[in-house]
Parts: structure tokens; C-alpha cells; sequence
């Protein structure tokens, strides 16, 4: 039942204030500032222990998981990273007994995902979850887990799984970094912020019908390029994707700074950019790099939070500020909204794109 919405898909998107919400629900601590997560079945002793931190997912899952990294990396200074399961089962991996090892997946099925949690456990890693579908094979395979909350997601392109999973990260790099050197006022920083969220995105998805606006002038064009420096990357991979697998419309994503080493030479009128510039330490540096788009032709819609000005960007989608290191959570949700309006717009089945399925169950 899709409630009344046109699409599954616009009802998930529109679900996420409360399916944020719900993930966040119960694990957040006022007094000291950190985040209670039981499901993880570690003590404080083994939480301090790891070194390093390997997250592993398909598809959006592991875009989700690069947002994870840098979260993790920020608040808690633990070298991360994130990688497609797919590759990491196949090359025979280093298990380390210093790594946590964190698989994604919303359905808890995805076969590549599952086997890759198989092989570390095989070989001795402490694999933990971050699933949405209790009781699944994921959930069941590994140590502890963090659980979304987030209902059932029905649309084959993930958004409100999406959101929860790096809300989820948040959680964890939260308790990460305050059992290690996160100090209590960055901990209540973001404890506020995490809170602030759920009408963060109200107001983001009261702009859907100016998005639908802009969808419809953007979409009509064969490909587009979506631009990001480092907490704007993984958003900048993340809108690509969903724009590719609803849409089939051609989209590239590539950190910002990448441009001018290949991809600038795709630029021109025909190839508009869709470009990620929150308001943090890079900005000055972005907007460099829509001077650089604009300087060949090329039409930039920018997502950020401040108006760019005619000389930067021919549009833009202004959203709220939280915190720098949650910006990526909020900064997805327009590029959700920018792929619906435009799958709409060309007539797709927005909810079963052709070739694809909600969860890969096979090898
Ligand atoms: C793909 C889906 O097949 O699997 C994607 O089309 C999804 O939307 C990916 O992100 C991973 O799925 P899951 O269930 O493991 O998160």
C-alpha cells in the first residue's frame, strides 16, 4: 500500500523524518553525550580495541558505507574505509584481528554481502551488522548489529534505508569516538545535531515541487556529472546512482578535485553537473571548481546551503545547516527527490527500473 502516494518510492522518501527517527529512537544519551548501542554486544574494553574499521556493502549500501568511514574517521580518528563486498570476498582479504569489520545491507540477503561476512568469520574477524530486516541471514551471521528500525523498503532504489544506515554510522562513530578522545561538548554537538535531523528533512522535502521543476529542465539531457570533495563525494556517488537506476539517464560522479585529470573534457552544454557544496572548509575550493564548469559551457545545479549567485550556478537547492560532519545525511536527500521527479518526468517504472532487483540473492 502506498499510502496514498503516487509511487513507493516518494512514500520512502517522504517517510524519512520518521524512520530517522526510529533508528535514532532509544540510543540516544543526554548526559554523557555518547550513544547506547546493545546490539553490538561489546564492552568498552573491546570497543577501544580496534585499529582500523572495514565496512563492507553492494550498491548503495556501500556509498552509505563510504559516508560510514568518514564519520567514523572524523569523531573517532580510526583509520576506515569502505569497499564493495563483492571485491572484497573475491580477493582473498587480510583478515586483521585489529579490524572491525561492518557489513550493510538493508534486506539482510544480499548474497555477495553475506558470503563476504561468511569468509571473515571463517578466518576470525569480529564482523558486526547495520541491517534493516530483523532476523535475516546477514543478521543472523554476525556478532552484533546495529538495527534501522526503519519498516519495510519496497522500492527497489534504497532511500530511507539509505538515510537510516548513515544515521546508523553516526551512532556508531559517536560511541566510537567518545570511549576514545571525541571530547563531551563535540559529543553533545553531535547528540544536538543528530537530533535537529527529522526536521532537517521536512523542510528539504517541502521543496519537492521546485525539485520536480528542476528535475524536469535537467533530466532532458543525455548525461550529467555529479561532483563532490570528500564528505560530498559519497553523496555525489550516491546521487548518480539513484539518478542512473531510476531514470537510465547516463551519470558520472567523481570527486571535484578529479575533474580537470579526464573528466572535464566531457563538459560542455550537453552535460550539466549537479554539484555537492556544503558549507565546510572546502567551499572556497568548490566554488572554484563551479567557475571551472561554468568557464566551459556547462550548466551546474548546485546543492548546498547558501544561494551561489548567477555567476557560479544557473540553480540551486538551498537546504538547512547541521553539523559539518552530518551534512552528508542531509545533503542526499534532494538528489532522492532530483532522481524521482526526473523518472516521473521520463515515464519510468520509478519502483521496478528494468534489470533490476531489491535484493540479489544469487551470485
Ligand atoms: C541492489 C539494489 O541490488 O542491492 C540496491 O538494487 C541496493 O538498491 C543493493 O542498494 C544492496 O542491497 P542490500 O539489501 O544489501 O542493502
Amino acid at each position: 500500500d502506498t499510502g496514498g502516494y503516487e509511487h513507493y518510492l516518494l512514500k520512502e522518501i517522504s517517510e524519512q523524518p520518521e524512520t530517522i527517527t526510529r533508528t535514532m529512537s532509544g540510543r540516544l544519551d543526554e548526559r554523557f553525550h555518547v550513544a547506547h548501542l546493545g546490539g553490538l554486544n561489546m564492552d568498552a574494553r573491546e570497543t577501544r580495541s580496534f585499529r582500523r574499521v572495514k565496512i563492507i556493502g553492494c550498491g548503495s549500501a556501500y556509498y552509505s558505507g563510504q559516508i560510514g568511514a568518514q564519520l567514523i574517521e572524523e569523531l573517532a580518528r580510526i583509520p576506515s574505509d569502505a569497499e564493495p563486498a563483492s571485491e572484497f570476498r573475491y580477493r582473498n582479504p587480510v583478515v586483521d584481528p585489529d579490524t572491525l569489520y561492518v557489513a550493510i545491507s538493508q534486506s539482510g540477503e544480499t548474497y555477495d554481502t553475506l558470503a563476504a561476512v561468511q569468509e571473515l568469520k571463517r578466518k576470525g574477524g569480529r564482523v558486526i551488522g547495520i541491517v534493516n530486516a530483523v532476523g535475516s541471514a546477514i543478521a543472523r551471521e554476525v556478532d552484533g548489529g546495529i538495527y534501522l528500525h526503519a519498516g519495510p523498503e519496497v522500492s527497489v532504489a534504497s532511500t530511507k534505508a539509505f538515510t537510516s544506515t548513515t544515521v546508523a554510522f553516526a551512532l556508531l562513530a559517536l560511541h566510537l569516538g567518545r570511549v576514545r578522545d571525541l571530547s563531551p561538548a563535540d559529543g553533545r554537538r553531535i547528540v544536538e545535531g543528530l537530533r535537529r535531523l527529522p526536521g532537517h528533512v521536512e523542510e528539504i522535502l517541502a521543496q519537492s515541487d521546485k525539485i520536480a521543476e528542476l528535475a524536469q529542465k535537467y533530466a532532458d539531457h543525455a548525461g550529467m556529472m555529479f561532483v563532490g570533495r570528500v564528505r560530498g563525494y559519497p553523496v555525489a556517488r550516491e546521487g548518480a546512482q539513484k539518478l542512473k537506476e531510476i531514470s537510465y539517464v547516463h551519470a558520472e560522479a567523481y570527486p571535484a578535485s578529479e575533474l580537470k585529470h579526464g573528466p572535464l573534457a566531457l563538459i560542455g552544454p550537453e552535460m550539466p553537473t549537479v554539484a555537492i557544496v556544503p558549507d565546510d572548509e572546502l567551499l572556497d575550493k568548490n566554488l572554484t571548481t563551479l567557475g571551472e564548469i561554468r568557464a566551459r559551457g556547462g550548466r551546474v545545479l548546485m546543492v548546498g546551503h547558501r544561494e551561489p549567485g548567477p555567476k557560479l550556478a544557473d540553480d540551486a537547492i538551498v537546504i538547512p545547516k547541521n553539523e559539518i560532519e552530518l551534512d552528508p545525511i542531509l545533503l542526499t536527500i534532494p538528489l532522492q527527490l532530483l532522481a524521482y521527479h526526473a523518472a516521473v518526468a521520463l515515464g519510468r517504472d520509478v519502483d521496478k527500473p528494468r534489470n533490476l532487483a531489491k535484493s540479489v540473492t544469487v551470485e
